[in-house]
């Protein structure tokens, strides 16, 4: 039987760091306020002639070269942003160009701030199904340009980075179990309405969002996802090494850890220094803690993701 498994992580943050104090000085707001709210105190801003795909070059590059690839040797990338260059060709199309290979498969996901647990639960389909032997997975974003930088209430959460991995057959398992969910019923509470239409954008081209339903939204399927991803992968809360949930809130965070019963000291938490970043949280969060050392051979790791849509779901991990 083939399994998959994550051979190579790699990530990428622009080189601009925007501090809740700078914040200060761009709308009515406090580091008290946003760091008790959220948790976060800094965040990367891409610089305005990056885009996603250059962030997810960077972040690709360093994946395969910690899986010991060449670029050629990857045969998908499924790339997960809610921010893509353009609106067709897909950012994954252009990602496959900028690292000099042609052939393979190439698409992007849309599942928001799930989108990179939708994008690691495909590939897995791909690579297990033997329709490849390393796939890359990104997720990427450039956050910063669909936010309204004088709405108080959204800016201050978000920022831009990139993560990536390699998904490699494997005769071992690697991704033990995934899970995906959706309701579109729940649209109104997070959402960028815009859209292109007659040369021009209707309708507003920024995030708007109702905070607290999606607060407390996010924590009920955050806790309701684990419950059903962790005995599909044959693993009770208490064998879960590493929760590594999207980084959105601490306080969400905290939430999905306590539903666990996990202690703090077994999650992984980047918010603080890169705020949301949508489809680029787990990614980075993941490459953080790997390379910190912290995640290590067989351990178990908990993927969750939350987001627009609304979208949640979980992958659940030997490392
Ligand atoms: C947005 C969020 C941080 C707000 O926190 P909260 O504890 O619900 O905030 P509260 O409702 O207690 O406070 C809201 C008040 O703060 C004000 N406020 C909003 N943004 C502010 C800011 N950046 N600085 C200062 N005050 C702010 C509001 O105007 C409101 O004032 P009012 O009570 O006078 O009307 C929180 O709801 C949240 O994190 N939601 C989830 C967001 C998220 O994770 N989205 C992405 C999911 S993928």
């Amino acid at each position: 039987m083939t399994f998959s498994r994550i051979t190579g992580t790699g990530s990428y943050l622009p080189a601009k760091v925007l501090t809740n104090k700078d914040l200060e000085s761009m709308v009515d707001t406090s580091d008290e306020w946003i760091f008790t709210r959220s948790g976060i105190r800094e965040r990367h801003i891409a610089a305005s002639d990056e885009l996603a795909s250059d962030l997810a070059l960077h972040a690709s590059r360093r994946a395969i070269e910690a899986a010991g690839l060449q670029p050629s040797d990857i045969g998908l990338i499924v790339l997960a942003t809610t921010t893509p260059d353009m609106i067709f060709p897909s950012t994954a199309c252009l990602l496959q160009s900028k690292l000099g290979i042609h052939g393979c498969p190439a698409f992007d996901v849309q599942a928001v701030c799930t989108g990179f647990v939708y994008a690691l639960a495909t590939a897995d389909m791909y690579v297990k199904a033997g329709h490849c032997k390393h796939a890359l997975v990104v997720g990427t974003e450039v956050f910063s340009r669909i936010l309204d930088w004088k709405d108080r209430g959204t800016c201050v959460l978000f920022g831009d980075g990139a993560g990536a991995v390699v998904l490699s057959s494997s005769d071992t398992p690697g991704v033990l179990a995934a899970r995906l969910h959706a309701d579109g019923a729940h649209t109104g509470i997070l959402s960028v309405p815009g859209t292109v239409c007659d040369g021009r954008v209707e309708g507003s081209p920024f995030v708007s969002m109702d905070g607290s339903a999606v607060f407390k939204l996010a924590v009920r399927v955050l806790g309701e996802v684990a419950d059903e991803v962790l005995p599909a992968a044959g693993l009770a809360k208490s064998q879960v090494d590493w929760l590594i949930p999207h980084q959105a809130n601490i306080r969400i965070i905290e939430a999905a850890a306590k539903k666990l019963g996990l202690g703090m000291d077994k999650v992984v938490a980047t918010v603080d220094r890169h705020g949301n970043t949508s489809a680029a949280s787990i990614p980075l969060a993941l490459d953080v803690a790997v390379r910190d050392g912290r995640i290590r051979a067989g351990h178990h790791v908990l993927l969750e993701g939350v987001g627009g849509g609304f979208t949640w779901g979980a992958v659940a991990l030997r490392w």
